[in-house]
């Protein structure tokens, strides 16, 4: 017996199709569920931004994921991982936040420039959680890898930085030097000369600069109106040197509607004058319970990364799928203070959170192993954004390597893709498309939640349109059954499809140093009959269909 059967098996009687006449053999072959997309509905362009990464200064992310130095053996671009590098140039990576996270409420940029041997050792936000064992440079901010480090890091793989400035700890005025540091001309500024005498003469031009990060929490503990006052002081009369500067503002957390609102209303008691410098609002959510209701305990609720049963996988999938309430609850409440919606979502925080014990490198704190399950979570994700291309700007997947719901595991020469990196390579043909509306029909998800019916949606997806090109990706989150589905496109036939699938047996497949390729993507023509295509979604999958248009 396979080990998706087992699991099923083990329900009691869960997973059944809601619509199954309860007498009615199954069907060898039946076409059981419709895709219809309307090519002439835009949704409006999915901005490539919504592809983002997100680093932090925390555990391994930075020291072993992405800075391994100069003179290491590890294979690097002037200290940059290579392979992290190489990578990032495959999947179109647009953007990448740093430093953080709640350290970014900590750092004091000046520490991370100048020569290297000259800047300063410091504790790290998150020292108090490593373990002993942990690496010195997790606990003590070695500030080998700062401001050039990561736009040098951002250059090379072609994305725009996006910094998060501390507003817990440091003045407004530090807030402007960072910026002066980044962005004046050549020559013409002292930090302008000390930034050319690391090497970068020419400014970075850094556009996205995020003020503060949860300043509801670890950025602060600010009420929404206290954050509002700090936000325009720190947002008033920066100066800009010809580059427009992109703010964000901490955002809510989760479902906290009383954050937007009270942000907003804050921000407009001294006019509507302000509105105009906020490019968005970054909103976090992580997916983290899973203890079907029990508990709301942030230790308690958590579920294990690598070992789960089909009720958890379901669970997590619910945690976020309420991603999408979450961008129609904000975007509601903004347009009652921003009714033309200047002001955009930035979702700079998102994906699974589970407890720890995956590590593959022991003192990584907050590393966690994705799994099949994670790629389904992040395919369903990126096909919410793409859903709302009107509202979603940016977001950014936390975090890029050896953390939450990472694209990459690295630890000194060891090196592999995750299944979410794969699907960050599949979803990338979306970026700057045409959102085009398409309806889902399929047989509705029942299981048994400790006793009672709990549903979720068959199938899901979204689909873009890039002149003759049709980029649809779809998630079947059934553990068990295939979803054959009649793929329509109003006003047009179909001529080419490529399909690219990623799943695998067991729902617990993941990648590891030793077995790379164990859960990989796998692309191949699909027949196409009279122009209409009819395609087999596998249970537990992503797929990623390019559709040429007649
Ligand atoms: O991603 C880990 C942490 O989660 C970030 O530092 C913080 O912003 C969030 O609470």
């Amino acid at each position: 017996m396979r080990r998706r059967e087992f699991l099923y098996d083990g329900l009691a009687g869960a997973c059944t199709l809601a619509f199954a006449k309860p007498s009615a053999p199954k069907a060898i072959s039946s076409v059981d569920s419709r895709i219809e997309i309307l090519i002439g509905e835009s949704l409006g362009t999915i901005s490539p931004d919504i592809y983002g990464h997100f680093t932090e200064n925390l555990g391994g992310v930075v020291y072993d994921g992405m800075w391994v130095g100069e003179n290491s053996k590890v294979p690097n671009i002037d200290g940059i991982r290579m392979k992290l590098i190489e990578e990032m140039r495959k999947i179109k990576a647009p953007v990448v936040r740093y430093p953080g996270g709640c350290f970014a409420d900590s750092y004091d940029w000046r520490d991370g420039i100048g020569p290297a041997d000259k800047r300063p050792r410091r504790t790290n936000f998150w020292s108090d959680g490593e373990e002993s064992g942990a690496p010195t440079s997790h606990k003590y901010d070695p500030n080998q890898f700062g401001t050039n480090e990561f736009v040098h890091f951002c250059k090379l793989i072609g994305a725009q930085p996006y910094l998060a400035a501390n507003v817990r700890s440091l003045s407004a005025g530090e807030f402007y030097r960072w910026v002066e540091y980044c962005n004046s001309p050549a020559g013409a500024t002292t930090l302008a000369d000390i930034r050319a005498a690391a090497g970068y003469v020419e400014p970075f031009n850094v556009r996205f600069w995020g003020v503060g990060n949860e300043s509801w929490g670890c950025g602060g503990d600010f009420t929404p109106q206290e954050y509002a006052i700090e936000f325009r002081r720190f947002t008033t009369w920066v100066p800009h040197y010809g580059q427009r500067l992109f703010f964000i503002a901490s955002g809510p957390n989760v479902d906290d509607w009383n954050w937007t609102r009270g942000f907003f209303e804050e921000i407009l008691r001294k006019g509507r004058s302000p509105l105009r410098s906020i490019y968005g609002i970054a909103l976090h959510h992580y997916a983290w319970n899973v203890s079907r209701g029990r508990t709301q305990d942030w230790v308690q609720g958590k579920g294990d990364a690598l070992k789960f049963d089909a009720v958890e996988w379901y669970e997590l999938l619910r945690e976020g799928e309420r991603m999408e309430s979450l961008i129609n609850g904000h975007w509601h409440i903004m347009g009652e203070a921003d009714p033309s919606h200047a002001v955009k979502l930035i979702v700079d925080e998102w994906g699974p959170w589970y407890r720890p014990g995956s590590e593959v490198t022991p003192g990584d704190q907050l590393e966690q192993v994705p799994t099949l399950r994670d790629a389904v979570f992040s395919g369903m994700t990126l096909d919410i954004f793409n859903r709302h291309p009107e509202k979603v700007a940016m977001a950014n997947c936390a975090q890029l390597i050896n953390c939450l719901n990472s694209l990459y595991l690295a630890h000194e020469d060891k090196f592999c893709v995750t299944p979410v990196g794969h699907v960050f390579a599949m979803y990338a043909a979306h970026q700057g498309g045409q959102a085009v509306r398409t309806m889902f029909s399929a047989p509705t998800i029942s299981y048994d939640r400790d006793g009672k019916p709990a549903a979720f949606w068959g199938l899901q997806g979204s689909a873009s349109l890039h002149d003759k090109d049709l980029v649809l990706t779809v998630v079947n989150p059934a553990i068990r059954d295939p979803r054959e589905a009649e793929i329509v496109i109003r006003d047009a036939r179909i001529k080419v499809v490529a399909g690219t699938t990623l799943t695998h047996p067991d729902i617990h497949a993941h990648n590891t140093f030793e077995r790379k390729e164990e859960v990989s993507p796998q692309t191949k023509p699909l027949p196409v009959s009279s122009g209409t295509l009819t395609h087999t979604f596998p249970p537990a999958s992503v797929s990623s269909l390019v559709l040429t248009l007649a």
